[in-house]
């Protein structure tokens, strides 16, 4: 890798696109950012160029519509490699609305590869998740664990994905590196950027945040009756700026040429298991705000508990997570304070 390399970020003022653009900008990259801001907000650019002290190009695109991606692509000819984040990822949406989740995150990712073979583009990090692994049936769970029927249209995506992405490495000349994510969560030490749902938050950890700055009633605790040492669910929560590290360990490993095959896969957690009563009484241990939360039935489609083995990762990224569930919720925290300010100071 050179200083000034040119990477394609596609998503890249969502989540985990944003704090990954950062830490591009800060080892040197010239990014360019695709987005449709359809999860996202253009006020998010400004925040990567207060941290970073650098703007990153930006390209409004519609991916899932070809002349756009083949237009964006023939304008940035001289591109080193692309990371592919752009993708709907809500479980509860992708059942209720199949066909809106095919489409985006299908037609993208077929057109962005596309684009890539045409003008010879060779690297390619996608996004994936460990939703592909449905409930596995030995816990820590590894890459080489065969993949279950997913139990919805998303993780469909997200295996499809990766079987396109297999099959066209094998075919041409493109290398490709796929990261099953845990449950990201957290946000940058900065607090100018983080986790931003336009509408009512699926996931936990921003629910718990904007129920404790009242933005909600009340955090609902999907279920209390598991086979778990305090009978609610047990993920892996991976702190986002760990994940985007990884991020660009892989695109490193790729654009030097060190990958071991065409298509690798890894897993990115810390490899431990908390349970949502741990993560609530982190957050209150951090945050000394006392939550309001009540147990209710279980939400259809959880799986019981699931944890990375991160051994590979460790190992051949030479990457591992550093923080912790506190850091998680109180960097989570400090960033719902800091929007929940803007929210409120007037213009
Ligand atoms: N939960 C609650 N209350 C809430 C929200 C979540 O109790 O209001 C619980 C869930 O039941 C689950 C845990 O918190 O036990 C984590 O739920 P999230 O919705 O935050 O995350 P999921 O594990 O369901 O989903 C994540 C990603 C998906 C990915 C999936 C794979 O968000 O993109 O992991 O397992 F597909």
């Amino acid at each position: 890798m050179k200083k000034g390399d040119k990477v394609l970020v596609t998503g890249g003022t969502g989540y985990i696109g944003s704090h990954t653009v950062v830490e591009l900008q800060q080892k040197g990259f010239d990014v360019i950012i695709a987005d449709n801001f359809s999860n996202s907000s253009e006020s998010v650019i400004d925040s990567i160029e207060k941290i970073t002290g650098k703007r990153p190009v930006f390209e409004f695109t519609e991916l899932c519509e070809r002349e756009q991606t083949q237009s964006l692509f023939k304008k940035h000819k001289d591109l080193k490699a692309v990371i592919h984040f752009a993708a709907f990822k809500a479980v509860g949406e992708s059942v209720e609305n199949p066909l809106l989740y095919y489409k985006n995150n299908i037609f993208s990712l077929v057109n962005v590869l596309e684009a890539m073979k045409e003008i010879e583009i060779p690297n390619l990090v996608f996004s994936s998740s460990c939703t592909v692994y449905g409930q596995p049936d030995k816990l820590p769970v590894d890459e080489n664990t065969p993949l279950q029927k997913s139990s919805s249209p998303y993780g469909e995506t997200k295996q499809m994905s990766e079987k396109i992405i297999s099959d066209t490495v094998k075919a041409t000349f493109l290398n490709s590196i796929s990261l099953r994510y845990f449950n990201p969560t957290g946000a940058h030490d900065s607090a100018m950027i983080g986790e931003l749902p336009i509408e009512k938050p699926n996931n936990l950890v921003p629910f718990i945040t904007q129920t404790a700055v009242g933005k909600r009633d009340e955090l609902q605790v999907f279920g209390g009756d598991y086979n778990t040492p305090d009978g609610t669910c047990i993920r892996d929560y991976i702190h986002v700026v760990d994940l985007a590290k990884a991020h660009l360990i892989a695109l490193e490993r790729l654009m030097d040429n060190k990958n071991k095959s065409k298509n690798e896969i890894f897993n990115l957690g810390t490899g431990i298991g908390y349970s949502v009563l741990d993560t609530i009484h982190s957050f209150e241990r951090v945050s000394g705000e006392k939550l309001n939360y009540k147990i209710v039935q279980r939400r259809p489609g959880d799986v019981e508990k699931i944890y990375a083995d991160t051994t590979y990762a460790n190992k051949e990224l030479n990457w591992k997570a550093e923080r912790d569930l506190d850091n998680m919720m109180l960097t989570a925290w400090k960033w719902e304070l800091a929007l929940n300010q803007k929210t409120n100071t007037p213009a």
